[in-house]
């Protein structure tokens, strides 16, 4: 891909110090995706200045006229649908059929908010007075800063930007350094669709320096973050001290309920693709499974006997089913929770180890892992390792299972197999999370409903989805009150 670079009041540019960094394919730490340009505090200056002096004109811009180009940036990535899917793969690690998955969320949301710049729609209620009228309308928050992770490159700044943009509001936008080549393409679909100079900026550079200084710039309004739930809860604080509107997606801890009359078949392969299906690196991966104690045995040596013939490779290769971990941190902190549940006496039954076969020796790879005989209070079970392994734990009924799922301090998606109306009626009501699927894996949500989690899953209002979801995050509600009586008319006091 050459240069990435960062994109600032229409122009594509390099940072004030020149300075650079390499986006590598985690598959192949050899292949070097791009140089990336290195952004410093003076670069988020002028991409907040330039995003700044956008608003006046993008707030005025009818919200139909917002939506066409919204409608054309989807048109554009659906076009370069299979060119971007491989990139994804390239620079992310995802299988193919993944990376376009990712770019095919994205084109969705397109479409979705491109048609709410014909809706937006606020309410219209009578007035107790006469000759009287009230309305609540949706208008724009402002600048918003929008931080997004490495593992839906493309999807996760969709979410963030197309609602941000449809609402009236301008934006500086902060990837993952991992995927910053990834980022650039889906700014350019946005410029190809024609959006005005300084609607949308990019910068590229490590969250820890520049990522905390655009939090708390003094010239945007509001933070949408999607990441770790250390650094979400430190921008939180650094948001809560300085009355800014935040937003956070965390982590997760997400689990599967497998109930004795369970189509057993059916929820090995749900916890399959739900605990390696991205090499388990999604906020929503499946991480727990929690079996009835009648079928625990039996699942487990049908579930251990499925992951044995997952294949690790290059995503880009036809017969992968689990591609490489993003990069070496993440890589070693697998590693280091692999260990953790071995020291804490669950059974390792199946990986464990780094997979150095072949041409994986040159990525970072890591075996599908699962343990059994875990307990719920283990840290494998407790906290989020992001990662190709799984813990299957043993509950006595259904309300011990669903005790343990909630036994935690995450909440974003759970799920439960089971053929009993009454089983999946209470699960329903009574799991603790923002998402919970009935037969269905913990992964896999779709844009037009309100995505996130609760407890330390997710802060503030949620992504995705229209009223209720992303339309109530990236817009705020002014109420109108028209008085055309021409005289003092008192509220509660007038009959
Ligand atoms: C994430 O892992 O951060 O529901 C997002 C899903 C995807 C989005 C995951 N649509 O699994």
């Amino acid at each position: 891909m050459g240069r990435i670079k960062n994109y600032i009041n229409g122009k594509w540019t390099e940072s004030k110090s020149k300075e650079t960094f390499r986006s590598i394919n985690p598959a192949n730490k050899e292949e070097v995706i791009g140089i990336v340009s290195r952004s410093g505090r003076e670069d988020v200056d002028e991409a907040v200045k330039a995003a700044r002096e956008a608003y006046e004109g993008w707030r005025l811009t009818p919200a139909p006229r917002r939506g066409e180009i919204l409608f054309r940036a989807a048109e554009i990535l659906l076009k370069n649908k299979g060119a971007l899917g491989s990139m994804v793969t390239r620079e992310m690690g995802k299988v193919l059929s993944e990376g376009l998955g990712d770019v095919q969320e994205a084109i969705d949301m397109g479409y979705y908010m491109a048609g709410e710049g014909r809706r937006l729609s606020g309410e219209t209620v009578p007035s107790e007075l006469a000759n009287k009228d009230m309305k609540s309308v949706r208008v724009p928050i402002g600048v918003f800063g929008l931080i997004t992770p490495w593992n839906f490159p493309v999807a996760i700044p969709s979410w963030k930007i197309f609602p941000a943009l449809i609402c009236g509001n301008t934006v500086v936008f902060k990837p993952s350094s991992d995927t910053s080549g990834c980022a650039a393409k889906f700014v350019e679909a946005l410029v190809g669709a024609g959006l005005p100079k300084g609607v949308l900026n990019l910068i590229h550079g490590p969250g820890g320096e520049i990522g905390e200084y655009l939090v708390s710039h003094p010239g945007v309004d509001a933070i949408s973050f999607t990441g770790s739930s250390d650094t979400g809860k430190r921008l939180e604080a650094i948001c809560g001290a300085i009355h800014r509107i935040i937003v956070t997606e965390m982590g997760g801890k997400n689990a599967i309920i497998v109930m004795d009359d369970a189509n057993l078949d059916l929820a090995v392969e749900g916890g399959i693709w739900g605990g390696f299906g991205t090499t388990g690196q999604r906020c929503t991966a499946t991480s727990r499974i929690v079996v009835h104690k009648r079928v625990y045995r039996t699942f487990t040596e049908k579930f251990k006997a499925a992951a044995s013939h997952l294949r690790l490779g290059d995503g880009l290769q036809k017969e992968t089913d689990v591609g490489p971990i993003i990069n070496e941190s993440q890589f070693k902190k697998i590693l280091k929770y692999i260990d953790v549940g071995k020291k804490e006496g669950a059974k390792l039954i199946l990986g464990g180890k780094v997979y150095p076969k072949g041409n994986c020796s040159k990525g970072y790879f890591i075996e599908p892992t699962i343990f059994s005989e875990v307990t719920p209070e283990m840290r494998i079970a407790q906290e989020e390792i992001f990662g190709p392994v799984v813990s299957l734990i043993r509950a006595e009924d259904l309300r011990d299972a669903i005790r343990i799922v909630n036994g935690i301090s995450y909440g974003l998606s759970s799920a439960i197999y089971t053929q009993d109306v009454n089983s999946s009626a209470i699960a329903e009501r009574d799991l603790e999370s923002g998402i919970v699927y009935i037969n269905a894996s913990t992964i896999g949500a779709e844009i037009q409903l309100p995505f996130g989690g609760i407890k330390h899953s997710g802060y503030g209002r949620k992504e995705a989805g229209g009223r209720g979801g992303a339309l109530d995050t990236y817009s705020r509600w002014k109420v109108i009150y028209r008085d055309f009586s021409g005289k003092l008319q008192k509220a509660q006091i007038d009959k």
